[in-house]
């Protein structure tokens, strides 16, 4: 009789496991008998057996072959908070006091016309793509004609309503611990991202931030923004700009990436040493309509879950 799939995982990796760290023994089970985190209605898998699979193989790379590349809109931060929606980036700066009301009205008109193409499932990417880049460079505009003042940005992160996930506080500090490179590629506002990590107090030396920082004059005016434009569906470029970076990752083959949506299945592109990517990915929105598309793309789906439960429960067996 052939061994279960199961059986065969187990005895293997038990075996290298025992060989090598005995204190991981039991490392290699089923998510859902070792990790009672899966088991939660919001966590959603195609294929668990794979997943298992490429569990087990982070597991056995420990921390000196991972690496993490995660968007931040919503996918760090929350979508929503007892039933309000929270910010992204962009909406810090809509909603703030250094914004006219005329400009505010501008920014949601563009919200309510381009939010919808984004996450529209019956449209390609390829399709949504132009939409993208009218959106950011229409917004872009307005705030750069507001000419804000970059002294004021930490003021107004913390009088919004930003929030990250629950959970996020030992996501980063379990990796910073371990010293886990952690790549934040987001098609927000690099400044206004940064305070918000820092201000939370997780802006550790192994996080790199890559998104669309603002250029300011000399008196600290926006003036413009720094390099090429980020939207949600150019991160496959983007990822092709870092590849210095992920070079110097060479030996960080094992990859968790954590987005929220289909664009962001591209920022591991950059990295050419993939031996194992598990990609998680937070459905937020219009879940009936999209939740086939995001099992077919990612690993693990989680749907309306506002914890980093999951993410932390695969860290945990893995550092
Ligand atoms: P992310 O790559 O970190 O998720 O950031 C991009 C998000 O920002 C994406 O969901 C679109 C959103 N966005 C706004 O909320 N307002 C805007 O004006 C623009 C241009 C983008
Ligand atoms: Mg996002």
């Amino acid at each position: 009789m052939r061994l279960p799939w199961l059986w065969v995982l187990l005895v293997t990796s038990a075996v290298t496991v025992r060989q090598s760290e005995g204190l991981k023994r039991e490392a290699c089970l089923l998510p859902s008998t070792q990790m009672p985190e899966f088991e939660k209605s919001t966590v959603h898998i195609k294929d668990p057996e794979r997943v298992e699979e490429i569990i087990c193989s982070l597991i056995k790379g420990g921390a000196a072959k991972l690496q993490i590349i995660t968007d931040f809109d919503m996918t760090l931060s929350r979508f929503s908070n007892n039933g309000k929606r929270c910010p992204t980036c962009h909406n810090i700066i809509d909603n703030c006091k250094l914004v006219t009301e005329e400009c505010r009205k501008k920014l949601l008109q563009l919200k309510e016309t381009y939010y919808p193409i984004e996450i529209d499932p019956n449209l390609t990417i390829e399709e949504k793509f132009p939409f993208m880049v009218e959106w950011y460079f229409k917004s872009h505009t307005l705030l750069i004609e507001q000419r804000l003042q970059k002294d004021k940005l930490p003021e107004v992160v913390r009088e919004s309503d930003v929030c990250l996930r629950e959970g996020y506080e030992q996501f980063f500090d379990k990796l910073q611990e371990h010293s886990v490179p952690m790549f934040i590629f987001s098609a927000g506002l690099g400044d206004v991202l940064e305070e918000i990590i820092r201000q939370a107090g997780v802006y550790h030396p192994n996080v790199k931030v890559v998104s669309n920082f603002m250029d300011f004059d000399d008196k600290g005016v926006l003036k413009g923004f720094k390099g090429e434009l980020i939207h949600v569906y150019n991160k496959h470029d983007g990822a092709l700009k870092n590849t210095e970076y992920f070079k110097q990752l060479k030996d960080n083959c094992n990859i968790i990436l954590l987005g929220d949506s289909m664009g962001d299945l591209n920022m591991a592109d950059g990295v050419s040493n993939v031996e194992n990517i598990l990609k998680i990915g937070f459905l937020n929105d219009k879940v009936d309509e999209r939740l086939e598309k995001y099992l077919d793309s990612y690993d693990i789906v989680l749907v309306k879950d506002e914890t980093m439960e999951v993410p932390n429960s695969i860290l945990q067996k893995i550092l």
